[in-house]
């Protein structure tokens, strides 16, 4: 491996910058949304499927082949599987440049929600009676700050200290990186770990728990439950964009591949499950209504139930402080990871410098984040009806989030099953781990992987009719 590209200087720093990338706003935001709009119960069975069967063997090869090649992404599959396959590594870099614009426009609306907690956005008390099921009748103070927001220029100027703190971080590679995800990534466990015992010790608390937790055998019959449950899968975890084969170029070869993807699958369904515990039980305690858009849920309904926690004002603003601060860190830590995939693959490609790489990346990146906050596009959005800003986001949101990372599972799974061949990888990943993975790896990345995901692609694109 070449030493320009950069390196980890410790497996520990790769373990906290890969677990960092997974969990983000798909844990927290997204998660919840996802569990709450599927039915909490309905959930699980096809996200512990989807964990077993499609992200932890394709976390796999995606690390696999980063310290097989010590090469990004595209340049990996071309190695490994031809030509034809480095098409799909450029696919997935061009979805990480979609998705990096709306995920740091989110990034940029939560740092206004944080900033709000130094003004009136966290008051003790604030808060609309609602309950669970029921469509709100009042709106929220939250909601007002948030669409009130929208129609000034604030977040533009939030999306920019975004990017630059993205930037600064990503500035030298693996050494900065790692230096950024030492202090974030323990910091945000703490801080929900926090937030979880304060769900839980509320009166009533436990409720949500048993919404997210009891099974709900029927709504599995829905195509569309599986294809939210395996998106979320790849999404959390960072597959199917190119990050995870990234991160992993920077690791020596002899780095036990299968051990770290079990270490960050575990660390972030973790972190996936005490955020959605945490959430559920605000919900339930304070009988709150996540009706509405993906964001509503984490934007405005848990402010209020923050506003509930305390009467004491300081000790309000500073849990709605933590809560969007905790947000926008682990945002970070992920969208440091979706800009590196691409600015890597680049780097690799054109044999440009970190900085000029990064510069063309950023760019048109930063303009799709602005578009999706300006507020001459959301303010006209908002005098018709639904926010065309929000929709930009949501278009992009339903057709990338949705498909784009599941084709690419298919396609890659495809080119390492069968040109490479599965048991090729196999072998090369059992050589330095631990664990040895038997025959069974190799039918679920040639027949397995494909066919379920086939199944749910198709299945979703006839859902699409109505
Ligand atoms: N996994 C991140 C999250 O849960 C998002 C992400 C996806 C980051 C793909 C990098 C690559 O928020």
């Amino acid at each position: 491996m070449s030493t320009k590209r950069g390196n980890w200087n410790s497996k520990l720093g790769f373990i906290l910058a890969a677990s960092g990338s997974a969990i983000g706003l798909g844990n927290i935001v997204f998660f919840s949304s996802n569990a709450y709009q599927y039915g909490g119960g309905a959930f699980y069975l096809p996200y512990f499927i989807a964990l077993f069967v499609l992200g932890l063997p394709i976390m796999m090869v995606e690390f696999g082949i980063g310290t097989l090649t010590g090469k990004s992404f595209p340049l990996a599959l071309r190695e490994l599987a031809g030509k034809r396959a480095e098409f799909v590594g450029w696919w997935s870099i061009g979805s990480a440049m979609f998705i990096t614009a709306y995920y740091i426009a989110i990034l940029g609306w939560a740092f206004g929600m944080m900033v709000g907690a130094f003004g009136s956005l966290f008051e003790p008390g604030i808060s609309a009676p609602f309950t669970p099921f029921e469509t709100p009748t009042d709106s929220p103070s939250a909601m007002v700050y948030f669409f009130n927001l929208l129609a000034t220029w604030w977040p533009v100027l939030f999306i920019f200290v975004i990017w630059g703190l993205n930037l600064l971080i990503l500035r030298k590679g693996a050494s900065s990186i790692e230096k950024a995800v030492r202090i974030f990534v323990p910091l945000m466990w703490v801080f929900m770990i926090g937030l979880v015992i304060r769900g839980l010790t509320l009166d009533g608390g436990f409720d949500g728990v048993m919404y997210l937790f009891t099974p709900d055998f029927e709504g599995i019959s829905d195509a569309s439950v599986w294809r939210g449950a395996f998106s979320q899968m790849f999404f959390s975890l960072s597959l199917g964009l190119g990050t995870m084969t990234a991160y992993a170029s920077y690791l020596p070869r002899d780095a036990d591949q299968v051990n770290n993807s079990m270490l960050v699958s575990f660390l972030n369904c973790s972190f996936e499950f005490i955020a959605g515990i945490a959430i559920f039980s605000l919900l339930f305690v304070f009988t709150l209504n996540p009706a509405g858009s993906t964001l509503s849920l984490s934007f405005f309904v848990i402010p209020q139930g923050i506003n509930e926690l305390s009467t004491i004002p300081w000790i309000t603003r500073l849990f709605g402080f933590l809560f969007f601060f905790l947000i926008v860190i682990a945002g970070i830590t992920s969208s440091i990871s979706l800009i590196e995939g691409p600015a890597s693959a680049m780097m690799d490609k054109l044999k440009i410098t970190r900085k000029k790489a990064l510069t063309i990346v950023a760019i048109p990146c930063a303009i799709g984040s602005v578009l999706c906050t300006l507020p001459i596009i959301i303010d006209k959005g908002l005098a018709g009806n639904g926010t065309l800003g929000l929709s930009i986001l949501d278009i992009t949101d339903h057709w990338v989030f949705s498909y784009s990372l599941l084709i690419v599972g298919l396609v890659e799974s495809l080119a390492i099953g069968w040109i490479l061949g599965a048991d090729k990888l196999r072998m090369a990943l059992n050589q330095h781990s631990k664990w040895n993975l038997g025959k069974w790896f190799n039918t679920l990345i040639k027949f397995v992987i494909p066919i379920v995901l086939l199944t749910v692609i198709l299945s979703s694109l006839w859902n699409e009719r109505t």
